[in-house]
Order: structure tokens, then C-alpha cells, then sequence
């Protein structure tokens, strides 16, 4: 008999400061916090048959680990990398080694900021990137991979009757 299978994991990886979300320019990220956007995204998970593993760090290094851990474990990455899209050419080669469908969100419209936002070395690895939205944002990428998922290389145990 084979078992009804996991579901499949999306890892949901946020950058530095947004740990501050809520407080944080408020006009710009909107009045939600993290735990809230984390909810959200728990809940329309659950109706969308997917688990979630939500995370946030400040350190770059962290979250390339994260990336990196994913690999054959998780069926898509959704990454806001908060200022590091603008810098990081670790996290782009970190989503190009894992072989992952990614998706970049940001909350804001970064098209609509300063220049220097304008770039972002983390689309290079991405599936698509969604932005201007704010938390939904999450929501939509969420919708987004259903389509993009694959099955971890690892697949789950299989119990034979
Ligand atoms: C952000 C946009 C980035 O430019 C900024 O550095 C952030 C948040 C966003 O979600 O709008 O920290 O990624």
C-alpha cells in the first residue's frame, strides 16, 4: 500500500530587517508583522494542500545555509532577501546550486523606490518575482507554486502492505 504522501514543503525565507515588519517604515511594509504574514501564509498553505517552513534571518551566510538545506527536501523556495537582492551575488549562486523553482517576492514596489532597488541579482534565479503587493504578496507567490512544486529528489517513505 502506498501511503498518502507528505505534503509537498515550500520554504519561505526572509532577509534582513524584516524581522521588524510592522514597526519597520510602516507607510512603506505595511502595518502587518511577521507572525502575521507567517500565519497568512499557514493558513492558505494548509487550503492549498503545501506545508510551509517559514524563516528569517539577518546574516547572509544563514541564508544561503537555508537555501542550501532545501535542497532535496523542499519542492520550491519563495525568498524575500530583503536588501541582500540588491548585493548578493551568495544567495543568487546559492538558489542556482539547488536547482529549485524559486520565486522572489518583495513587499514593496522596488520599481517605484530608489534606483538602487531597481536591481536585483536574485531574479537571475528566479521563476518570477512578485512585488508592490505587500503581505499578500506571499499569498500570490504561494498560488504561484502550486504550478512550479516538484516533488523533492528525496521522496518520502514508501510503505509497502
Ligand atoms: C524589500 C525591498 C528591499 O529593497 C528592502 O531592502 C527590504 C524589503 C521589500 O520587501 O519590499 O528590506 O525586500
Amino acid at each position: 500500500m502506498i501511503l498518502p504522501s507528505t505534503p509537498l514543503t515550500i520554504v519561505i525565507l526572509n532577509g534582513p530587517n524584516l524581522n521588524l515588519l510592522g514597526s519597520r517604515q510602516p507607510d512603506i511594509y505595511g502595518r502587518e508583522t511577521l507572525a502575521d504574514v507567517e500565519a497568512a501564509c499557514r493558513r492558505h498553505a494548509q487550503t492549498l494542500g503545501l506545508g510551509i517552513e517559514f524563516r528569517q534571518s539577518n546574516h547572509e551566510g544563514q541564508l544561503v545555509d537555508w537555501i542550501q538545506q532545501a535542497r532535496g527536501r523542499a519542492a520550491g523556495i519563495i525568498i524575500n532577501p530583503g536588501a541582500y537582492t540588491h548585493t548578493s551575488i551568495a544567495i543568487l549562486d546559492a538558489l542556482l546550486a539547488v536547482e529549485l523553482p524559486a520565486i522572489e517576492v518583495h513587499l514593496s514596489n522596488i520599481h517605484q523606490r530608489e534606483p538602487f532597488r531597481r536591481h536585483s541579482y536574485v531574479s537571475q534565479a528566479a521563476r518570477g518575482v512578485i512585488c508592490g503587493f505587500g503581505s499578500h504578496g506571499y499569498i500570490l507567490a504561494l498560488d504561484a507554486m502550486t504550478r512550479l512544486a516538484v516533488a523533492p529528489a528525496t521522496p518520502p517513505d514508501i510503505e509497502e502492505a
